[in-house]
């Protein structure tokens, strides 16, 4: 079969705009035409044309004009007028998680501590509900940028699942780091909250994906969240915290600890971590226990590769793994992290959505279900850890 070609736009210059590129230069059932970038930081996103050759459109709407996709890699505040632009000029879209949220009231003195998260919850619904509206109105799609479905681990879950008919009782699993490098991470009003949104999307994103898989493979329909129950800390912006310049402790009005108890309608659970606190590399995992299997998803770090470094300087160029304080003594070094990370993956899978109609594993509905769980939990937060009833879509 010939190759389909698709012109590709990149939105945003930064982190994710990266890692983006690199994972489109790796597929290979699609010819990918990456014919441009639009970032709001001019000089940064003409640094980033020139070092991929390819060109710098001052405006979206001009990138617009000269591609089929465009690929949403700009903070959660951007998130839902990008792709609704998009969407308005029948475009496909690859949007970067947390789908959308609530960025506050535009007051000088905006802050998340001080904030009635039912005005959250209801504000970040109502986004939802107009990116679904911009979808239903358009010839594109919105595909969501879950890295966590497309993790080869997980998708080896999707198989048992499918093969064996298991039921998942329990999902445990934790997205945990030092702190994020992006300076608008430290503002609710540019990122939809903290941690529980930024990091902890990840783990319920995949538990969520794993019970519609389960409920499809036996019952024909997915299995959706009912509950949450939730909680969420502030650990650096304490008066107690003790900072010995491991962790990241800069931040204006977010949380940097959570934990969300999921509890899905056939009664099963799964529960969630999510923190900024954690050093010694990123630490992403999912376990499964189900009613005929057990499953442990070590995503970072994993054993794939141990090294052992005497030296710090013997390793200076050499990439070990994200966010490791030291090169020095035994370390998993990935081999290959963005293939760990599901990277390449997710954009093979979205390209042959796009380009030959493959059904998405990670569409706007599993986005949107993930986006309810999580302004249902903050709701939680607010209760002291009451549970919360979710609307699904
Ligand atoms: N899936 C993952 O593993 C992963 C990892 C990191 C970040 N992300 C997500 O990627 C998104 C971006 O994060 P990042 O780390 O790349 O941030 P970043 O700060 O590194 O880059 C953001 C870029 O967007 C540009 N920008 C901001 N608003 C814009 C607008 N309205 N129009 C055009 N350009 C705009 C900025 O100039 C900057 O170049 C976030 O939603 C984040 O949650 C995902």
């Amino acid at each position: 079969m010939k190759k389909k070609t698709i012109r590709t736009g990149i939105v945003g210059s930064g982190f994710s705009a990266t890692f983006h590129f690199e994972a489109l230069s790796k597929v290979h059932g699609v010819n990918i035409d990456v014919g441009g970038v639009h970032s709001l930081d001019v000089e940064s996103g003409k640094a980033y044309a020139q070092k991929r050759d390819i060109r710098f459109f001052d405006s979206l709407d001009a990138m617009l004009d000269e591609v089929d996709v465009v690929h949403v890699c700009v903070p959660p505040v951007a998130h839902e007028p990008v792709s609704v632009a998009a969407l308005k000029r029948d475009k496909w879209v690859v949007c970067e998680k947390p789908l959308t949220g609530y960025f506050g009231d535009g007051s000088d003195d905006y802050h998340w501590d001080k904030l009635d998260k039912q005005v959250a919850l209801d504000a970040a619904l109502a986004s939802v509900d107009r990116i679904i509206e911009a979808e239903a109105a358009s010839k594109g799609r919105l595909l969501y940028g879950e890295n966590w479905v497309h993790i080869p681990a997980i998708q080896k879950e999707r198989e048992i699942l499918e093969k064996t008919g298991a039921q998942i009782l329990w999902i445990h699993g934790e997205e945990a780091h030092s702190g994020s490098h992006s300076v608008d991470y430290a503002y609710s009003a540019r990122c939809g909250g903290g941690v529980l949104i930024g990091k902890g999307c990840h783990p319920l994103s995949a538990a969520l994906y794993l019970k519609r898989v389960e409920g499809r493979a036996r019952d024909g329909k997915p299995i959706r969240p009912a509950t949450v129950s939730a909680r969420a800390h502030a650990l650096t912006r304490m008066d107690t915290f003790r900072d010995e310049g491991h962790i990241r402790c800069n931040y204006y009005d977010i949380d940097d600890f959570s934990m969300m108890h999921v509890e899905f309608t056939d009664g099963t659970v799964a529960t969630l971590f999510a923190s900024d606190v954690v050093v010694g590399g990123i630490h992403n995992w999912l376990k499964i226990t189900a009613n005929n299997h057990r499953a442990n998803c070590n995503i970072n770090p994993n054993t794939a590769m141990e090294t052992y470094n005497p030296v710090e300087a013997n390793f200076e160029d050499i990439y070990v793994t994200e966010k490791i304080e030291t090169k020095q003594g035994w370390a998993c070094t990935s081999p290959d992290e963005d293939w760990f990370t599901g990277y390449p993956q997710e954009m093979e899978a979205f390209y042959r959505t796009i380009a030959y109609d493959a059904p998405a594993e990670s569409d706007l509905l599993l986005a949107a279900d993930s986006i309810s769980t999580i302004y249902s939990a903050y709701l939680s937060t607010q209760r002291q850890g009451a549970a919360v009833e979710i609307k699904t879509y």
